[in-house]
């Protein structure tokens, strides 16, 4: 049997590409096979016995291994409890180490639009383009609802826009059960801190964790839930993400009703 050609480093880059890599992670490459002969870590000294303390959720410390997901939950839990403002919640986020996507990630993507507005949207996660600028929807898909939330009056100084996630997953993948709960803490305190009047959930993963139904979006867009946000009890309505709409332009019939509804409801129609 004839060997098949090595192949160029073209064709490389592009199976990488396809396969989702699209950006470096490092400066540096990792030899993984040199990790692999370094001696273990040495083990650590039995602590010394002490009284029982009260319970406190374990901090996540900077340079030490990924924490187990309960501690890191229990972790964001903890700091985003004790926020007291928005500027306080980026500042604990930007220096949370407990969500591995941080390390992936350029930068935190935090919000946009004004703090002040009484309406509040929120998508899964950045993308490429929100990873770069650091802003949440600026790519393709933030142009359309740029246009979507235009058609009813709206804009980035009259909305306040967010993701549950707020570092974007490597290669855009979906984020795992286990990030999403590491990150709900975060944008359920940011909900409160801005404290709209009107929460809309952008697609699927946005509405399944916010609104915890495991309803599809094609059952829950349009549909009224209430949302507590710890101070208060609030309007949430699920609609269409705008990346869907852009793959699938005939829900945007569906996604105009959805918004004359949201138009309404902020007029006090009903
Ligand atoms: N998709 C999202 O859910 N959020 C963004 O910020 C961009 C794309």
């Amino acid at each position: 049997m004839i060997p098949e050609p090595a192949p160029t480093v073209r064709e490389l880059l592009a199976f990488y590409l396809e396969a989702g890599v699209d950006c470096a992670l490092a400066e540096e490459s990792i030899d993984r096979l040199a990790e692999a002969d370094a001696p273990p870590p040495a083990p650590r000294a039995a602590p010394p016995v002490e009284a029982p303390r009260p319970v406190a959720a374990p901090a996540v410390i900077r340079g030490e291994v990924a924490p187990a997901p309960e501690v890191a939950i229990a972790s964001a839990r903890e700091a985003a409890r004790t926020a007291p403002t928005l500027e306080a919640l980026r500042e604990l986020m930007q220096s949370f180490e407990g969500c591995a996507l941080k390390h992936t990630a350029t930068r935190l993507v935090f919000a946009d639009g004004n703090p002040q507005a009484r309406i509040m949207f929120v998508g899964e996660a950045p993308g490429r383009d929100e990873d770069i600028e650091g802003l949440p929807f600026v790519g393709r898909s933030g142009k359309l609802l740029d246009l979507m939330i235009g058609a009813i009056g709206l804009n980035r100084s009259t909305a306040y826009i967010a993701n549950v996630i707020p570092w974007r997953p490597p290669g855009n993948r979906t984020p795992t059960p286990q990030e999403t709960q590491i990150c709900l803490p975060f944008i359920q305190r940011q909900i409160e801190l801005v404290n709209p009047d009107v929460l809309v959930t952008l697609g699927n993963p946005s509405t399944q964790t916010l609104l915890s139904t495991r309803e599809g979006i094609m059952r829950t867009r349009g549909r009224w839930f209430d949302y507590n946000t710890g101070a208060r009890t609030i309007r949430a309505l699920p609609t269409f993400h705008p990346a869907y709409l852009l793959r699938s332009p005939s829900y945007k019939r569906l996604a105009w009703q959805d918004l004359r509804a949201i138009a309404r409801v902020m007029a006090g129609a009903n």
